[in-house]
């Protein structure tokens, strides 16, 4: 099968969200560190009768009824999640429920966790999955949900939720390309969840930073090294830059580390290149930077201002677009960077994106991340695949702007009460489900063998 990637892409987030100029008040810390320091808006957060089952639950069901398909369709769904509620029963059983009516139960593909990586683990698995000898000529579709949720302190406004769910098969307008992918994984313990009786995480902020960041030089690295030989068995002898992505997306724990990250990547391209002009253009005024190591810059402040600055139009133009669900609801981790595909999607036309490449960068903690690369379709006529996808997408902001905002108070009442509920039996959730998006499913009920019944608004 020819040009395999996304066909299609639905997004689900919250109702709610807290605004973050009022979480800094609420938390007592310095006004700006949230909005400013981070790059967040707000922050979207479920209620105790929402679940991981739920979210995906509600992505899926979006994403075949949007795109009008049939159940029998799909020959492969798998879902990327670090929200466990059950060591055993993967949440791609709960949503066979889905399909029943249908019949279709030769379904392939099961849950993959490695916290934030999930996803991409999925979707590379099923574009493999189209491209191999086992493919049966249905679609396959890719979930991705998390309920990023921490204890209180200096993470807990880097939270947020939400589920992604993309229809993955062949003539797709956003295409992986082949062979170039960049991938880096190591044995770290920035951010890891031990506690299975708890939804909060063990993390190293500051570690888990490095570690990204140093993920990310090490798959651009792989990356490069890939797509260049690939260039030159065509007769392209040139280095490959960031000039060579029109558009970069991130998985975004926080805005503010994107915007280091475009930084990152052209510090990169800066050590790489054999002879940078500093005297003007990109590079203008760096020459003071032309010795240093990669490794020995993970916290040198100069080294980041220099860049950032340096990269800033790049940022604007590249990234920045990409960044409004992740700053107006926050990490959702393993769907955050496909939710700023969403975003990028969301916010061009079908003309402006057409034949374009898009960088992606997708880490995990403890850790795992790859660099990869989408070809989107020359075809952008009306009715074409792209039309569509990027129409499908065409209501994100009204979508966001539809939310219920909450006062700080109440969601740290709401975090209390997910603490106390989390892993009860005989229970019924608390809560309005008035305030669910139309179509959103609820966890209605746990009997008393932690069975889980769900229900739809
Ligand atoms: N006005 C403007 N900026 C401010 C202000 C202010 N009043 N106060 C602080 N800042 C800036 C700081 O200078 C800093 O920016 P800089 O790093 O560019 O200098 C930023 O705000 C954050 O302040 P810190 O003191 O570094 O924040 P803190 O250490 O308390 O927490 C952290 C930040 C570590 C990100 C924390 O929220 C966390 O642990 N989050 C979860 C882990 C995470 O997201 N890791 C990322 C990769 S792994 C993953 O995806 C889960």
């Amino acid at each position: 099968p020819k040009d395999v990637g996304i066909l299609a892409l639905e997004v689900y987030f919250p109702s709610q969200y807290v605004e973050q100029v009022e979480l800094e008040k609420y938390d007592g810390v310095e006004a700006g560190k949230y909005t400013l320091g981070l790059g967040q808006k707000q922050m979207g957060f479920c209620s105790a009768h929402e679940d991981i089952n739920s979210l995906c639950l509600t992505v899926v069901q979006r994403l075949v009824e949007r795109s009008r398909l049939s159940w029998d369709s799909i020959g492969r769904l798998e879902v990327g999640t670090e929200t466990i509620i059950d060591k055993s029963k993967a949440v791609k059983t709960v949503l066979m429920q889905l399909f029943q009516d249908s019949g279709n139960t030769d379904v392939e593909g099961i849950d993959t966790t490695n916290a934030c990586y999930g996803g991409t683990a999925s979707l590379f698995n099923s574009v493999d999955w189209v491209e191999s000898s086992s493919w049966d000529g249905r679609y396959a579709m890719v979930v991705c949900g998390d309920i990023a949720v921490y204890a209180t302190g200096n993470a807990r406004p880097t939270g947020g939720a939400g589920a992604v769910a993309m229809l993955v098969g062949p003539e797709a307008p956003l295409v992986l390309e082949r062979g170039v992918r960049g991938t880096h994984m190591e044995h770290v313990y920035d951010f890891y969840k031990p506690d299975l009786a708890s939804e909060y995480p063990m993390v190293d902020g500051k570690l888990s930073i490095q570690c990204y960041l140093r993920a990310l030089d090490q798959c651009y690295s792989v990356y490069r090294k890939k797509i260049q030989s690939q260039w030159q068995k065509v007769g392209v002898d040139k280095p490959f830059t960031l000039e060579d992505f029109q558009f970069m997306i991130f998985h975004t724990p926080f805005c503010k580390l994107v915007q280091k990250s475009v930084g990152r990547m052209m510090l990169n391209d800066f050590l790489a290149a054999p002879n940078p002009d500093t005297q003007s253009g990109l590079y203008k005024g760096l020459q003071a930077f032309r010795g240093v190591k990669l490794e020995d810059t993970y916290s040198d402040k100069d080294v980041e201002k220099a860049f950032q600055k340096a990269s800033l139009e790049m940022f604007s133009q590249k990234t920045k677009p990409s960044l409004l669900l992740s700053s107006r609801n926050g990490n959702m981790y393993s769907p955050s960077m496909y939710g700023c595909l969403a975003s990028l999607l969301a916010q061009y036309s079908a003309q402006q994106l057409a034949g374009s490449r898009i960088g992606a960068f997708s880490y995990g903690s403890g850790l795992a991340a790859s660099l990869f690369s989408m070809r989107v379709s020359q075809d952008a006529a009306p009715g074409s695949p792209l039309d569509k996808l990027v129409s499908s997408l065409s209501d994100l902001q009204t979508r966001l702007d539809a939310r219920k905002c909450v006062p700080p108070e109440e969601f740290a009442e709401i975090m209390k009460q997910r603490e106390k509920s989390h892993h009860l039996v005989n229970h019924t959730p608390q809560g309005s489900k008035d305030d669910l998006f139309p179509g959103t499913w609820y966890l209605e009920r746990v009997d008393d063998k932690h069975r889980r019944q769900y229900a739809r608004r």
